[in-house]
């Protein structure tokens, strides 16, 4: 296949990094066109990055054949309308997180993209960073045992002031859980690579006046009858942890990709660093997937419908913290418990 043609829809602060893979990788995928609704954020865009055509609305652009593919990088509460009107017009979609704020809207955008027949990707970035490929290699290579459990954190400032209004708002999607606990959520549940079952959690806003949440635990179980924790907190004020740690039968791995950047694997009652790759950033290896997806017919790595189920255990915790209930995924019901401390999975994810 000739070169991806890409229209980047809604040029914020995340669009950049997009673009910036994209430049990364001008063998295989090009920009060709951004939407945004005010000009002169578009400007900003085709100036910086040499990018030939801007349309002040999504529906322009998917009008416009010479795009293969969207990414849809706007707020959280539009990623369900915007994908469904891509797949209609045949155009491969990489939507970002989270991938939709209802279980009915993953459904709608799942289906939309089977019918068309293109591909559906969920910007899960914490799938392609250096740190966490190599922790991945690490656990899948057996080497450390069977699991035994993880905890992963994102605990960072929430940083109030900057932040847009919808983002700060659990009706249009926002809150620190639905944002940020979205990765939390994504790479524990990646790390124990089984599906959850059910999820026990206690969610609130406790830093912030605002009608988001800002901190959340989450005690999740797994198919494999492993069980591990996710900790979301936008604190006011505090020093931040984007930490996995994850026991194994004969050894244990910790990895972070911010604040400190590190893998380390425990053996012997010590900690020993391992050597990553990085470069290339998050983002280059993103696209890399979703264009090799398209290129060799196959499903990407962070598909709709592991976009789904990481909605499904967000959409189960929020219920527990209201109900003060474990609550049990719909999906979950009828899957049988595999034996626990099983090795964990190659595939992806899916056990
Ligand atoms: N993967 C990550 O690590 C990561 C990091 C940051 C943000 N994100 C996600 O990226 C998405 C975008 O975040 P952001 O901070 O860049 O957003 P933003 O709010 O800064 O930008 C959204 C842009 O979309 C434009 N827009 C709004 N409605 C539009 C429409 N109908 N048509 C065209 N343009 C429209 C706005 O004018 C704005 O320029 C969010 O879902 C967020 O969660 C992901």
């Amino acid at each position: 296949m000739s070169k991806l043609r890409v229209g980047i829809i809604g040029c914020g602060g995340i669009a950049r990094s997009h673009c910036d893979a994209i430049a990364q990788l001008r063998d295989q995928v090009e920009v060709l066109a951004v939407a945004d609704l005010f000009e002169e954020k578009r400007r900003e865009y085709m100036e910086k990055y040499s990018i030939p055509k801007g349309y002040g609305t999504h529906t322009e652009l998917l009008k416009d054949d010479d795009i293969d593919a969207v990414a849809v990088t706007l707020g959280h509460q539009l990623h369900h309308r915007l994908t469904v009107d891509a797949c209609n017009a045949g155009k491969h979609v990489l939507v970002e997180k989270p991938m939709a704020i209802s279980l009915e809207q993953c459904d709608d955008m799942i289906e939309a993209a089977s019918a068309n027949g293109v591909k559906l990707m969920v910007g899960q970035t914490q799938h392609f960073y250096g740190t966490s490929l190599k922790a991945k290699e690490i656990l899948d290579s057996g080497e450390l045992g069977p699991l035994v459990t993880a905890v992963c954190y994102m605990s960072k400032k929430w940083g109030f002031s900057g932040r847009p209004p919808q983002y700060r708002s659990r009706y249009h999607g926002g809150g620190m859980w639905l944002s940020n606990g979205v990765h939390v959520v994504d790479r524990l549940t990646w790390v124990m690579a089984s599906q959850a079952v059910s999820v026990s959690a206690s969610i609130g806003t406790r830093a912030h006046y605002q009608a988001g949440d800002d901190s959340a635990t989450a005690f999740i179980r797994y198919k494999n009858g492993l069980a591990g924790v996710a900790v979301s907190v936008g604190y006011a004020d505090g020093a931040p942890s984007y930490e996995c740690h994850v026991i194994c039968a004969n050894g244990s791995l910790r990895f972070s990709q911010h604040g400190e950047k590190f893998v380390k694997v425990g053996k012997d009652d010590k900690w020993e660093d391992v050597p990553f790759d990085d470069p290339p950033a998050q983002f280059q290896n993103e696209w890399k997937a979703f264009v090799e997806a398209i290129q060799q017919d196959i499903e990407p790595p962070a598909h709709g419908e592991w976009g789904r189920h990481i909605m499904e255990i967000l959409f189960a915790a929020e219920e527990s913290a209201i109900t003060g209930q474990e609550v049990l995924l719909e999906s979950g019901l009828n899957w049988t418990t595999q034996t626990s401390g099983s090795p964990i999975t190659r595939e992806h994810g899916w056990v």
